[in-house]
C-alpha cells in the first residue's frame, strides 16, 4: 500500500458521496484519509455519516451569515487580507450583467463565510479538498488560500452532468428537461470559474424514454459513488 493522502471534506447535505469515500478508505481501495467533514449547513445526514466512524466535523452556517450580512457588512466584519479589486479581477461566478453592488456584495458575504471555513480547515494538513455535496461556490478568496502552489489544484468537485453540459445547480434536473438519451456525473478541479475546472473523470449512463426525473438521480449517484473515489486515487497517484 502506497503512502496515504490526507483529505478535507465539504458537505452541505445527505452525504452518499462522502460515505462512498469513507468506505473506499476503511476498505483500503484508495491511499487516503479522511481528516475532518465541514457543511455550510447544521444538522444534514453527511455530519452524522462522518461522526459515526470518528471523522472531525464543523459547521460554517452560510444561510445564518448571509442573512446578517444583508444587515450591512463593514470594514471589520471582513477578512484583513480581503482585497475586492483583486477578487473582482479573478471571479468568474458573477454574470456581467450583475450590478456592481450585487456582486460587491455576494463576494463580500462568501468571503466572509469563507474566512471561517479556512479558520478550520487550516488547521489541517490536507493535501486534497473533496467537494462531497457542497452546494456553494468557492470564491478566489478562498481558493487561493488552498491552491498556494502555482499550477497545482487542491480542490476537487463532483457534478451531477456530463461537463461542460448543465454546470450549476441542477444538473440531473437539467439532463431530464433537456431530454437527454445519455446523462452521467464528472470530477473536477475547481478554478475560479463555476464547474469549469479540468476534468479529472466522468462516467455516463443510458437514459430510458420513460425514465423519470428519479430514476436518472438513482442511476447518476451510483455512478458517482464509483467515479469519486477512483479520481481521488488518480490524485494520490499523481502525488
Ligand atoms: C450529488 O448528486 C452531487 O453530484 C451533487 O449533489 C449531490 C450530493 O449528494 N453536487 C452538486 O450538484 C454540486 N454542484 P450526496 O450528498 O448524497 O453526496
Amino acid at each position: 500500500m502506497a503512502k496515504k493522502i490526507n483529505i478535507g471534506t465539504l458537505i452541505s447535505g445527505g452525504g452518499t458521496n462522502l460515505q462512498a469515500i469513507i468506505d473506499a478508505c476503511r476498505d483500503n481501495r484508495i491511499d487516503a484519509k479522511i481528516l475532518f467533514t465541514g457543511s455550510d449547513t447544521p444538522g444534514v445526514k453527511g455530519l452524522e455519516r462522518a461522526k459515526k466512524v470518528g471523522i472531525d466535523t464543523f459547521i460554517v452556517d452560510y444561510s445564518k451569515i448571509i442573512r446578517s450580512c444583508k444587515k450591512g457588512i463593514n470594514k471589520k466584519h471582513l477578512p484583513k487580507d480581503f482585497n475586492l479589486e483583486e477578487i473582482l479581477s479573478k471571479q468568474q461566478l458573477v454574470e456581467t450583467h450583475a450590478s456592481k453592488e450585487q456582486t460587491a456584495f455576494f463576494l463580500k458575504s462568501r468571503a466572509i463565510a469563507e474566512k471561517i471555513l479556512l479558520d478550520h480547515i487550516l488547521d489541517y494538513n490536507i493535501d486534497l479538498l473533496v467537494l462531497a455535496g457542497f452546494m456553494r461556490v468557492l470564491t478566489p478568496y478562498f481558493i487561493d488560500r488552498i491552491n498556494t502552489v502555482p499550477g497545482k489544484y487542491k480542490i476537487m468537485n463532483i457534478h451531477p452532468a456530463l461537463l461542460p453540459s448543465f454546470p450549476g445547480t441542477d444538473g440531473y434536473g437539467d439532463t431530464f428537461r433537456y431530454g437527454c438519451k445519455i446523462g452521467g456525473c464528472t470530477v473536477h478541479f475547481i478554478d475560479y470559474g463555476e464547474d469549469t475546472g479540468p476534468i479529472i473523470g466522468q462516467k455516463a449512463f443510458e437514459i430510458a424514454d420513460d425514465d423519470t426525473l428519479d430514476d436518472i438521480k438513482r442511476k447518476g449517484l451510483k455512478k458517482e459513488w464509483e467515479l469519486y473515489p477512483h479520481c481521488i486515487q488518480k490524485f494520490a497517484d499523481c502525488l
